[in-house]
This record gives structure tokens, sequence and C-alpha cells, in this order.
């Protein structure tokens, strides 16, 4: 019996299209005595909060009571690395940031109560850009740094690139915004219920704001409706807040953001900055390359680390960078905090390296496919953290595989083609790979468990640490649990994650949910799949699995097992800036197609190719489902999402109308998913890969496209990408106005040096 393999729906597909799958704020029904809890919002992006007086509030029907500092008998600080974010804050960090809560009988007497509380301010300077704070020294962090080799040779390589490249932020936009319940169980423990990628975190800084122990708290996240990173640190605030409310009034307390409010309070996507220089020799191999990563980590450190490392563990994407040194500090700014998204700053360090490579292939009249391909890591190359690129030819095998079936050369001269034909439009075609580093980087996140328990019936729970946010895990997991007992999916239920059920779990992040967690329900099942088997021996005949397990229960045997796994093998010295910090790498390609127009530098997206290696996929549908709503993602983040802040630091795109979201008409029209076949990885859980951010790299074909189609503008009769040793830039996203304003300069050159050549034309006359 195979299960795994096959291309089963989302377990819970049906209940997301009809509403049957409960969210976290779908179980106030269960709660008729709720509080409901809003914040008390500061009004500047850096002030001193010199008086509060939340006792109006309660003069207002139906207010309950306030949250103040006060009401903490534990530390008030939900800061997840650093104790830097305290929930009742004296100094506001960033705009709207709350610094008292109200609890009220319903939402609307808790924000009335809200607007009365008295609160006073003396306003101070705030920093508000990269470059502010790194003028005024703002940082969150030391430099971080890898390097190889000798980058001054640089300074002999027959071209030579120095820039800065400005890369925006993005908001997670998840559709189930921030929300936790929490109350006091029968035994006087609190309980909550969270939307949360991180259960035993949300327990940990529940336990630290109310003084109490980790056995105290149970979190329990039935699935979320989205998180992309969005939840991995930052859903544990909201859960403190009704767990500090339900400690003082012993009511349960309901705490969801509007969308608004998400937006405003929520930590996004860093925005970074990159500054670099870059050698390449004739023939386009990267000799040298010294970058420089800031990133706008927002008011706390929160995961800015760790995301500014993942930068220098990517810049070098799928290239073989023989002397580098890369660099990165991550910059306070009077911002949310920054955090996790999918990806987890290796998106910004591969836009850079990609865009440092098209410009060289401009600069040298090199089609950009070929200078990607001449740089590829080879067999046997090793990174410049020292860590060997096992499976480096997969590579070239995408690749390979891709240019085929997306008829990569035939549609280069259709492009051409199309470009001479036209004036007012043209087309860009790219193509682009994505080498993404598998495993946390902190070696000893990367752990999981599970408690799998067998009733007499025959029928099965799976309980284990990874937490389900609509990428399908818990698919996998049960097609895993399946073959690995030898039943029907039918028979297995996946619990909703508990941290009473498997203790001491990580975050499901890093891609890494169904390896960990995968293997560790495989380690359960085995153990129990061994036993009954001894039973089935002794029996001396098949019997049904049912009869297997009331007569294994009947000769006392246990019929539950506790599965664990660990990554082998992983290490990185950060001092030394060498390790393996990976188990694998996942590989993808893809090529992108798109129109610009001349005169709006409006584009649209005509056709996307991917092949993706996601190793022998375990589910095949929702593999296909992560490789497209990734790539989307990315799309939008590079094209179309622009986070914008206003003078006073307040966030100006703090909804759908100004936040300009993919939806279905951006969708490629022609969208061509494959996956790399014969694939197989060795070492991880029935062969697979993981497949849940790598995809969201790929986008990066889109805008490498847009500056194809760009340079066509430009580049007369030369043809190709000969831009007669100019090249296109512009910062991400490439929104239509970015698009526009690169259409009118790349013209505008090409015009001043048509006019130069007539009048040289004109003086041999
Ligand atoms: N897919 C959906 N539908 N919703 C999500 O929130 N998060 C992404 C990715 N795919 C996400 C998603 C992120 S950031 C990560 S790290 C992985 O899923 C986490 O799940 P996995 O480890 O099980 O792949
Ligand atoms: N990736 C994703 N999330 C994380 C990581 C990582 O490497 N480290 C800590 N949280
Ligand atoms: Mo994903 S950014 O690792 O939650």
């Amino acid at each position: 019996m195979t299960i795994a393999g096959k291309p089963l729906p989302h377990e819970s597909a049906r209940g997301h299209v009809t509403g049957g799958a409960f969210y976290t704020d779908d179980l106030l029904a269960r709660f008729p005595n709720v509080l409901h809890a809003w914040p008390v919002t500061a009004p500047h992006a850096h002030a001193r909060v010199t008086s509060l007086d939340a006792a109006p509030a309660l003069e207002e029907p139906g207010v309950v009571t306030t949250l103040t500092a006060a009401d903490a008998p534990g530390e008030a600080d939900s800061g997840p690395s650093r104790h830097d974010e305290p929930l009742f804050p004296t100094e506001v960090m960033f705009h709207r940031q709350s610094v008292a809560w109200v609890l009220g009988e319903t939402l609307e007497a808790a924000q009335r109560g809200a607007a009365r509380v008295r609160v006073s301010y003396e306003a101070l300077p705030a920093i508000l850009t990269i470059q502010q704070a790194i003028d005024t020294g703002s940082f969150l962090t030391d430099t971080l740094r890898l390097a190889r080799g000798d980058v001054a040779a640089l300074d002999r390589s027959a071209l030579r690139i120095d820039g800065e490249l400005s890369i925006g932020g993005q908001e997670h936009f998840y559709l189930e915004t921030q929300a936790a319940i929490a109350w006091i169980d029968e035994t006087g423990g609190v309980v909550a219920q969270s939307s949360t990628q991180h259960p035993s975190q949300t327990q940990e800084i529940i336990a630290r704001v109310l003084g109490l122990t980790r056995k105290d708290v149970t979190v329990e996240c039935v699935r979320m409706g989205g998180a992309f990173g969005g939840k991995e640190v930052q859903a544990n605030a909201w859960a403190a807040v009704a767990a500090i409310g339900a400690w003082k009034t012993g009511r349960p307390v309901r705490v969801r953001l509007t969308r608004e409010l998400d937006m405003a309070l929520t930590g996004k996507r860093h925005p970074y900055l990159v500054r670099y220089s870059a050698g390449f020799s004739s023939a386009g191999l990267v000799e040298a390359l010294r970058i420089a990563f800031f990133s706008d980590g927002g008011f706390s450190l929160d995961l800015s680390e760790p995301i500014m490392w993942r930068s220098l563990f990517h810049c070098d994407n799928a290239y073989y960078l023989p002397n580098v040194e890369a660099t990165g500090r991550v910059c306070r700014t009077h911002k949310t905090s920054q955090t996790a998204f999918r990806g987890f700053g290796g998106p910004q360090a591969m836009v850079a390296i990609e865009d440092i490579l098209s410009q060289a292939a401009q600069r040298l009249s090199i089609p950009a496919d070929v200078i990607r391909e001449r740089n590829f890591y080879r067999e046997g190359h090793v990174t410049h953290y020292g860590q060997t690129v096992d499976d480096a030819p997969r590579i070239d095998r995408i690749w390979r595989q891709l240019k085929a079936t997306s008829d990569f050369d035939a549609r280069r001269a259709a492009v051409a083609a199309f470009n001479a034909q036209h004036d007012e439009a043209k087309r860009g075609l790219a193509i682009t790979p994505a080498k993404f580093g598998i495993s946390f980087t902190a070696s000893f996140y990367n752990q999981g468990g599970a408690l799998v328990l067998i009733y007499r019936d025959g029928t099965v729970q799976v309980n284990h640490g990874g937490t389900e946010m609509g990428q399908g895990l818990f698919t996998k997991i049960r097609q895993i649990a399946a073959d690995s007992l030898g039943v029907d999916a039918e028979r297995i239920r996946l619990m909703a994650t508990r941290t009473d059920k498997v203790p001491n779990t990580s975050a499901t992040a890093a891609s890494a949910g169904t390896d960990l967690n995968g293997a560790a329900v495989a380690d359960a099942c085995r153990q129990l799949r061994a036993r009954l088997d001894a039973v089935a021996a002794d029996l001396g005949k098949d019997v049904a699995f049912e009869e297997l397990c009331e007569a294994a229960y009947m000769r006392r045997v246990p019929l539950f097992a506790q599965g664990y796994y660990r990554t082998p093998d992983i290490h990185f010295d950060r001092a030394t800036g060498r390790g393996e910090p990976f188990h694998y790498f996942a590989f993808g390609a893809a090529v992108s197609e798109v129109e610009v127009d001349r005169f709006t530098g409006d584009y649209h997206v005509r056709r996307v190719d991917i092949v993706q290696d996601a190793g022998d996929s375990i589910s095949p549908v929702i593999d296909r489902g992560q490789v497209e709503g990734g790539f989307v993602q990315g799309m939008g983040w590079l094209t179309l999402e622009e986070l914008l802040w206003d003078e006073d630091g307040r966030l100006a795109t703090a909804g759908a109308s100004t936040y300009k979201l993919p939806s279905w008409s951006e969708m490629p029209p022609d969208f061509r998913v494959s996956f790399l076949q014969e694939a197989r990885q060795s070492n991880v859980v029935f062969g697979s890969k993981a497949i849940g951010e790598p995809p969201l790299m790929l986008a990066i074909s889109v805008r490498e496209a847009l500056r194809d189609a760009v340079a066509a503008f430009g580049n007369g009769d030369l043809g190709g990408n000969n831009l007669g040793g100019n090249s296109v830039t512009f910062d991400s996203p490439a929104t239509p106005e970015r698009i526009f304003f690169a259409v009118r300069q790349v013209r505008a050159e090409r015009l001043s040096a048509e006019a130069r050549g007539a009048k040289a034309d004109a003086s041999l006359r």
C-alpha cells in the first residue's frame, strides 16, 4: 500500500472552501463569557510616555477592566530573543505601538474604552530609513561576516560593477489575522488557543509574562489561515495579552487584530539596502564579490539576526564565488519589528546576485542565461562558508530540462522578432535558478517530536510538533503515517498541535516541517509496526488491522509510541564563518516572459515555466500548490507590493486598498509547473524534499524578464541584450512606475547615442 506519493487533496480542502474548517477565532462561540481586547495605540513613531491614566475607560458602558504594566505578575515582555518588546512600553518605538489594553463585554465597548484612556507623550526624533540608521549608528546587531579568498581580485577584473540596490519589504497578508483566546482551566492552569507557528514559544512567553512555569501553560493551535513566517514569533504578544487578561479577570479573553491593526502593528519582510562591488572576467565569470547588506529591522531584534545570516548564506544563490566578502548588519528604526517571511533573508540576497549577474551580462553583451550557466556550482564545489554543494549537478539537470520544456531558445528568437516589429511594447524573457539551504541555521532547532496513539478499534491519532498553516503539512504527515503503519489514510486522524502532547517543539518554519515532524511520526509508527508485526507472527495468520490491534491489546502490548528525529551532521560556527549548516539544498529554476508597455510602464506576465526539485514528492498536489503559491507571492513582492511610510513614520499602506496584492488578474495566464524526475533525496523522510519556501525565489525570473524587456527599448538594432556597454537598473519592487522610468532612461541613452552616431556620420561625409 503506498499512499505517500499520491496526489491527495489537502486534508482540510473541503473545510477551507465550505467554511467548515475552524480557525482560532472561530472558537469564540465556545466561550459565552469571553472578553474582547482592544489596544490603546500611540500616535508617534518615537515618544516617551509621560503619563497614562486608564481610569476613564472604566466609565464606558461594557468596559470590564484595563491592562497596564501593573497587571502582569511576571515580566511583561514578549521579545523572543532579547527581551526588548515591552507589552506596556514607556518609550514608544513605532507608530501605533500599543501602550495599554482595554477589555470589554463587546469589541465595541473595548474600542470605546480605549479611546478614553488618557496618555501624554513627549515626541522624540524618529529614525525611519536604513540610510538614517546608518548615518546615526542605529543598529540592532554587530556586523556579521562570511568570507573566502581575496576580494582584492576585484581590482584586476576585466569588468567591475559597483552599485547599490534598494529592496522593499513585504506585508504577510495572511488571510487570518493574528488571533488568540486564553482562559484559566479547571485546575488553575492557563490555556491558550493561538494562531501560532511556534506553540512551544507562545507557551514560554505566556509563562514569562505571568511568572509561571511552562507546565502551568498549555497552548493549542488548531490551524492557521496562513502565516508565511509572520506567526513564527509575532503571534506570541497577542496570546500573552489574552493570558494577562484572563489571569486578571478569571474570564476567557480574546484578542483578534483587524486587518488594519494587523498591518500597522506587526512586522514585515525586511527592506534591504545592498552595496556591492563585483569583478567579472571578460567571459562573464564572477572573480570577486564584495557585498554589504543593511536590513531595516524595525524597533526590536526579533529574528533579524538569523535572517541576516541566511542572507549571507544565500548571496551566492547557485553560483560559485571564488573570492567573496559578505557582510550584514541589522539597522534599528522606529518601525514595526520586521520578522520572518518565506525565504527568511534568502530572497533579498538572491535578488542582489541575480541583479549583478544580469548587469554583467548586459555590460559584456553575453546572453544572461549563458552568464548564469557559466557560473553554476559544479560537482565538488564548496560554498563560501565551507559546505560542499552535494547534488550540484542537479542545477544543470533542472536548467537543461527547463530550457527544453519551456522552448527557451525558440522563444528567445520569437521575443526578438516581436521586439523588432514593435516600438510601443517590448517583450522580455529570463531564466533564473534557485538554490536554497534546508535546515534552521541555528542547529539545535532541527529536531521534531511525535506521539502516535493506536486505539483498540484500529484507529489512530497522530500528534506531532508541527503546525498547519495551509501548506499541507498535515496531509503529508497523514500519508507518512498511513504508509509507515500500513493502513488506509481514513483510519488516521491528525490532532491539533498542542504543547501537552509533544513538548519543546521548534517553530514550523525553515520549510522543515515535514522533514522534522514527518520523520518523528515515521519513527513512532515504525516502533508500533514492529510491535504489531510481532503480534501478527504470534497469531500465525493474516487478520484485519483492527483485529490485530485488539489482539495486541489483549496481549498487553502498548499501542502508543513517541517518535523523535534530529537532523544529522549539521553544524555552523559563527565565529569562523565555517560549517555545514544545511542538511541539503533545494533547487529549482523558472522561465518568465513579460510584455512591457512603453507609455505607462505597465506590464503583464505572459507565461511562466518552472522545474522544481521536490525529491520524491510525498504529496504532488500539495507540492504543486506550494510552487504556484510561493511563486505568485514572490512575484507580488518583486513587482506590485510596495510598503510606504509617511514622514511621521505612519504606515501609509495599511490596507488592501493602498497595498497592491497579486490576485487573479496577475496570475500568469500560462503557468506550467513540473518537478524534477528521479530526484529521490537520500536521508530525508520518504526521499522527499522541502518545498515551502524555495519556489518564492523563482519569481526573480519575472524581475529579470522585466529588465530584459526594458533593455529592448534601449538597444536599437543591436539586438539581444546588447546595450553598448550600458545596463538596466532599477530598485525593487519593479512597479510599473519604476519600469516606466527605467524605459525612459534607456530610451534617452539610446537616442543620445543615435544622435552622436548621426553627427559622426555627418562629419564623415
Ligand atoms: N503555505 C501556505 N499555504 N501558508 C503559509 O503560511 N508558509 C510558508 C510555506 N508555505 C505558508 C505556506 C513558510 S514561510 C514556511 S517556512 C513553510 O510553508 C512552513 O511549512 P513547512 O515547513 O511544512 O513547509
Ligand atoms: N529559518 C526560518 N526560521 C528560523 C530560522 C531559519 O533558519 N532560524 C530561526 N527561525
Ligand atoms: Mo517560514 S519564513 O521559515 O516561517
